[in-house]
């Protein structure tokens, strides 16, 4: 396994992500995890990743001497590489011009990390590779046993190599996708100079975890609060799989989900598959605790609320459960920790905190706690879930409640899911929905004026709403095609009664958010 030692860099769970589709499993630690932490982990080889602040500085982050002690190879990205340098003897410089984006680096003489890995020759038969950068420092000078591997126009350093000890240092990121051979570089460091077999597979991943779930709860009957999302669904799967019968899961219609959600929760998980569901019909009484709020951050207390209350109600006609399982995913685990040290400068705020009390007295179980969204959904496809579940779209905890604006009324409900429905499945149709990131209607309760036939209609509005993201901290609206557009909107206005205009929202986040509400 490799140790991916985090300074802060936007790229640090990117860089994680991509050893684990090289088959390789790695953890992500802050840089400053002890002596001891680190031995114990034993890892086969470590990455020191980049990060924001500045080697030339005294009281920034240095990594851990034992890095160097250990005899393993050391991968350092950026200011990993600009701290492996400081540390081991060579000069960094803030550099006089900052690179950021695109650069061509010249491979120099031979390296086991980059050999016969080239995008371009030249015509004296240089290598060159593109790679993407993003730096102030550079390295001036290598340390002692060091040879510069690569280089730049403006970066006469932008690699370093000590064979003898297999440590390496890229100035540039090969962990993104526009440095094009940087999934090959990366693999090179793992599989071949840290010598890791790529075993890290969906069966493996499911094998061992079966192994953990049995392990762990031995005999004891298990609760779990199925929302029909990706990690929740994974998890039933999963640990349906290790312990059977004594997993109940128990799913609350809150009579804010998509159109036939519910249904098809139960047809996938509990029919098809035999996982136990309750399922609790509660839409009467999110719509009565509804009545008459219209503050979205109300709303959602809510929400909230009574989910917790219902999912509370159901636990205590069970007898002897121990254990609640929670969809609790890497990407969480990672952000809380470095929101408790703050060392990210990039922190997202979490919707999805399950707040389920501690008054339930129930042993936490986290099943997904070291997988990556994309792994989930590897193994949730891998345990038989369907692709549309497996690959859907995030929705809101909340649900229809946050896009309904305003009063959430039962009919309105009724009206935005067929809206909706007909939005997403015309995407599906015309193989739009894999290329946008998120895409939804939203109720606008204010009425507008239209003909229909001959008749003047007085009727509601509904939004519709796509964007392209990757982190969903920033958004682009999707530009999808106009014909499609229309499509879309003569099929809402003939199809659902009670909606006589369809709008495209073009706003970006920031500065608006993706949801209305
Ligand atoms: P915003 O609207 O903040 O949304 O740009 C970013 C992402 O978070 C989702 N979202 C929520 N998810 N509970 C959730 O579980 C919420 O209250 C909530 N609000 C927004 C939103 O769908 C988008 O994917």
């Amino acid at each position: 396994k490799i140790l991916i030692l985090d300074f802060g860099s936007q790229y640090t769970q990117l860089i994680g992500r991509r050893v684990r589709e090289l088959g390789v499993y790695c953890e992500i630690h802050p840089f400053d995890w002890t002596e001891a932490q680190i031995r114990n982990f034993s890892p086969r080889g470590i990455i020191l990743s980049g990060g924001p602040r500045t080697v030339t500085a005294d009281f920034t982050p240095r990594a851990p001497q034992v890095a160097f002690e250990l005899g393993v190879p050391v991968l350092g990205i950026c200011y990993g590489m600009q701290t492996m340098a400081a540390q081991l003897g060579g000069r960094v410089e803030p550099a006089l011009k900052r690179e950021f984006g695109y650069a061509q680096v010249k491979i120099r003489g031979h390296s086991r990390l980059l050999e016969g890995i080239e995008d371009h020759t030249t015509p004296d038969g240089e290598a060159l590779l593109d790679v993407w950068m993003s730096h102030g420092d550079r390295v001036v000078e290598v340390p002692p046993g060091f040879k510069v591997i690569c280089l730049t126009e403006d970066a006469p350093i932008a690699g370093m190599a000590d064979e003898a000890r297999r440590f390496y240092g890229l100035q540039f990121h090969p962990e993104v996708t526009h440095t094009r051979q940087g999934q090959r570089i990366l693999g090179r460091f793992v599989h071949d100079i840290c010598g890791c077999e790529p075993v890290w597979t969906p069966e493996n991943i499911i094998e061992e975890s079966v192994r953990n779930i049995r392990r762990q709860v031995g005999k004891d009957k298990v609760l779990l609060a199925l929302s029909g999302g990706v990690d929740s669904s994974v998890v039933a799967a999963l640990m349906h799989k290790a312990i059977g019968d004594q997993l109940t899961c128990v799913f609350v219609d809150t009579g804010l989900l998509r159109l036939h959600e519910g249904d098809q929760v139960m047809a996938t998980l509990a029919r098809h598959m035999g996982v136990k569901v309750i399922r609790v019909n509660a839409a009467e009484r999110y719509f009565d605790a509804l009545k008459g709020v219209t503050d979205p951050e109300e709303k959602r207390r809510i929400i909230g609320h009574l989910f917790i209350e219902i999912f509370e109600e159901e636990a205590k006609k069970l007898e002897d459960v121990k254990w609640l399982a929670q969809g609790t995913i890497y990407p969480d685990v990672i952000e809380s920790a470095a929101a408790r040290t703050a060392k990210a400068s990039l922190i997202k705020s979490h919707h999805n905190v399950a707040g389920l009390p501690e008054t339930m007295r129930l042993k936490l179980i986290e099943p997904l706690r070291e997988l990556f969204k994309d792994e989930v959904r590897k193994i949730g496809l891998e345990l038989g879930l369907p692709y549309e579940m497996v690959y859907r779209h995030p929705f809101p905890g909340p649900g229809l409640g946050v896009r309904i604006l305003g009063e959430v009324k039962p009919e309105y409900a009724e009206i935005l899911r067929l809206a909706d429905d007909i939005f997403i499945s015309e995407l599906r149709k015309h193989e739009l929905y894999d290329q946008v990131s998120q895409a939804f209607a939203v109720f606008l309760p204010i009425k507008s004026v239209g003909v229909m036939g001959d008749e003047r209609s007085y009727d509601y509005v509904i939004a519709l709403r796509a964007v392209e993201t990757t982190d969903f901290m920033t958004a682009r609206w999707a530009q999808l095609p106009y014909e499609f557009l229309d499509t879309v909107s003569r099929r809402i206005i003939n199809e659902v009664k009670g909606i006589s205009r369809v709008v495209y929202d073009v706003s970006g986040k920031p500065p608006a958010t993706i949801e209305w509400e």
